[in-house]
């Protein structure tokens, strides 16, 4: 699964580039990487270049680290944030020096999946030099995701991940003293989670689809998203352009859910109409969030009555889901 040096051999098949004809852009080379949106083939050290501009754009032009003195940044060991954390790293050293990076992992107990994931977590950060701190469920709160296949959340287990891995970045980047929190949410991610939400007319959550969440809390630390507007493809060509490892395998407790048949959707509409990740994404940014922000008022957020984290109610939704655990262990002694 540790993807290794090997990967060079086949870059070429799994590309985009077709044949062996295709010209870089930039500067006339053999290309390695066809970008189907922006119809052209780039070389591996133009491609390099193009996208660590492109996400030093997106982070200036949104002030995602305007006055920034430390940035968590949120690696799984997955594609996209091993090349968040790769292109963080690269942007600090030569624009934002002032900036200090660390990087958090949740290993999340998941076994023969979480093993493999912190292994490239540590391997891409020790490589880089970061300093990168682990918070290991089993370990530190006594349960893994795979317990809540004893609760109600059975069904929705990546619902359940999903608050547990909020939670934990957050509380995590909250103790380390960072005022960012970099995900690698990207922009395929985006407009796929997007997409429901406009059929739902879930306006609430429209308007926290932002490319960066400002803390309304002293515990809760502002969210980055600084690959919103790289798609997927970009994130894994510049892995591999980087000859970094990262994870593959999937998740074994997610099967044909949900949101790889919305992914399915996209594609077929992204083939029909080109650009459309852009411009359904832009058109939101730009059209809706401006004007849906003046309607939705920012809810109040207090202290969590059992972990004293940020909520919306008495209690946080994290606490209430693993309460859930609890009356499961108690059920079944
Ligand atoms: P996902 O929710 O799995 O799509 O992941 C979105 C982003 O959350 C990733 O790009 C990472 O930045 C972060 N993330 C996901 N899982 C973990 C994890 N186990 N540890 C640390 N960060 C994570
Ligand atoms: Fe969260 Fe699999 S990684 S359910
Ligand atoms: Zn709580």
């Amino acid at each position: 699964m540790l993807e290794s040096r090997r990967r060079r051999s086949n870059t070429r098949s799994r590309s985009g580039v077709r044949g062996l004809k295709a010209r870089c852009r930039f500067c006339g080379r053999e290309a390695s990487y066809h970008l189907d949106h922006a119809r052209m083939s780039l070389c591996s050290e133009c491609f390099i270049k193009y996208y660590e501009r492109k996400v030093y754009k997106t982070i200036q032009k949104h002030g995602m680290l305007r006055k920034a003195r430390r940035v968590a940044v949120a690696v799984s060991g997955g594609k996209d944030s091993v090349a968040l954390v790769k292109v963080l790293h690269e942007l600090v050293r030569e624009k934002f020096q002032e900036v200090e990076l660390v990087a958090i992992h949740v290993d999340l107990g998941i076994p023969g999946y979480s093993e493999e994931c912190r292994r490239v977590v540590e391997k891409v950060c020790g490589d880089l030099g970061l300093e990168l701190h682990v918070h290991d469920l089993k370990k530190a709160e006594g349960y893994g995701i795979p317990d809540f296949m004893n609760t109600p959340f059975r069904r929705r287990i990546c619902g359940a991940c999903g608050t547990v891995k909020r939670y934990h970045t957050n509380r995590m980047a909250y103790q380390l003293e960072a005022d960012r929190l970099a995900t690698g949410h990207n922009l395929d991610d985006t407009v796929e989670i997007l997409f429901e939400l406009y059929l739902k007319g879930a306006v609430e959550e429209i308007v926290r689809m932002r490319p960066v969440s400002w803390s309304s809390h002293p515990k809760l630390v502002t969210r980055i998203k600084p690959l919103i507007e790289l798609t997927d493809r970009e994130n894994f060509f510049y892995v591999l352009a980087q000859d970094l490892p990262m994870l593959e395998a999937r998740c074994p407790l997610v099967g044909e859910s949900r949101m790889l048949r919305r992914k399915k959707l996209i594609e077929e509409i992204e083939g029909r109409i080109p650009g459309f990740r852009h411009t359904f994404y832009k058109t939101h940014l730009k059209r809706f969030l401006p004007r849906l922000e003046k309607t939705v008022e920012e809810p109040r957020l207090a202290e969590c009555e059992v972990c004293g984290m940020p909520s919306l109610g008495r209690v946080c939704s994290y606490c209430k889901l693993t309460s859930k655990l609890r009356r499961a262990e108690i059920s079944r002694t």
